[in-house]
């Protein structure tokens, strides 16, 4: 008999399986990050959206049907950025939680490569999806989630120190990470619930970026950063390219859109009849 998980887990989906052949790549495409993380060759396929749709049920309104995406499809490679457009409210952001599982799909398949193994983030069990989030897909969403009484640098610490990295070592690379992203030596001991919009922000990329995952999410992440910092988050969404890291996001700023998308999709061409 196949279980869900089966479908879920170990057998890789045939839509993806075929091409994840080699394509004539090497290991030479990619150049390593600088704590020598697993790198992804580029090109490869990450990711591979099919037939994707779905309703809002709004059930505290009679039930009103509110379509939001139907018969969505696209894919993104290995060392590839691709963001998201279309105007507010055409979808960008839903598509993005569907991607990470938060949000179920009604129909279609959210083919995510991991490893050996394709999962389909659309049918995974829960466990499954969680082990998918915490070694191969990452999440930098708009705001940052403040975690009380605990300090700047261990909220961006926290992932590496999952993934099994010393606290020491984590702590140190998230001080470089933050001194980069030049949030204030004196903040870094302080839980950031009281820090302003643009620090919160740039705690939040610290820690979305920090550990290696071979497919980033990405929520308009420079909503509410200067130019300067900007800046910064561009280098650094330019080194996860060379490091073979795949992203997908909302980028509404089209100065930071223009220096990291390698295309856009637009989402109003999967509008869904209304
Ligand atoms: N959890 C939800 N329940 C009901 N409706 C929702 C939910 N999330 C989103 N929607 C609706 O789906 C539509 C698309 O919203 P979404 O947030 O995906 O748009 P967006 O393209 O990200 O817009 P923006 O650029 O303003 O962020 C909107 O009409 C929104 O009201
Ligand atoms: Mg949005």
């Amino acid at each position: 008999m196949s279980t869900h998980q089966d479908m879920a887990g170990a057998s890789p989906h045939p839509g993806l399986q075929a091409d994840l052949s080699p394509m004539g790549r090497s290991e030479s495409d990619t150049l390593p990050l600088p704590h020598g993380e697993r790198v992804g060759v580029r090109g490869t396929p990450l990711l591979k959206v099919e037939n994707l749709s779905k309703t809002f049920i709004l059930h505290l309104r009679d039930g009103a049907r509110l379509p939001v995406v139907d018969g969505a499809g696209f894919a993104l490679n290995a060392g590839e950025c691709v963001a998201l457009g279309g105007p507010s409210g055409a979808g960008k952001s839903s598509l993005l939680k569907m991607v990470y599982g938060n949000y179920r799909v009604d129909a279609g398949a959210i083919l995510v490569s991991d490893g050996d193994e394709t999962v389909d983030v659309a049918a995974a069990e829960p466990r499954r999806l969680m082990r998918l989030r915490a070694t191969t897909m990452g999440y930098v969403s708009q705001f940052l989630r403040v975690i009380p009484r605990v300090s700047a640098l261990d909220v961006v610490a926290e992932p590496l120190v999952g993934d099994g990295v010393a606290r020491e070592e984590a702590r140190a690379r998230a001080g470089h990470l933050l001194a980069r992203l030049n949030l204030p030596e004196r903040l870094w001991a302080l839980p950031p619930a009281t820090f302003s919009g643009g620090e919160q922000q740039r705690v939040n990329i610290a820690r979305g970026l920090i550990a290696h995952r071979p497919l980033l999410l990405m929520d308009e992440p420079t909503a509410s950063l200067d130019a300067a910092n900007r800046a910064v988050v561009i280098a650094l969404i330019e080194e996860k390219k060379r490091a073979g890291v795949g992203i997908l996001g909302i980028f509404h700023d089209a100065e930071v859109r223009d220096a990291v998308c390698d295309r856009v999709i637009d989402v109003t061409q999967f509008a869904a009849a209304a």
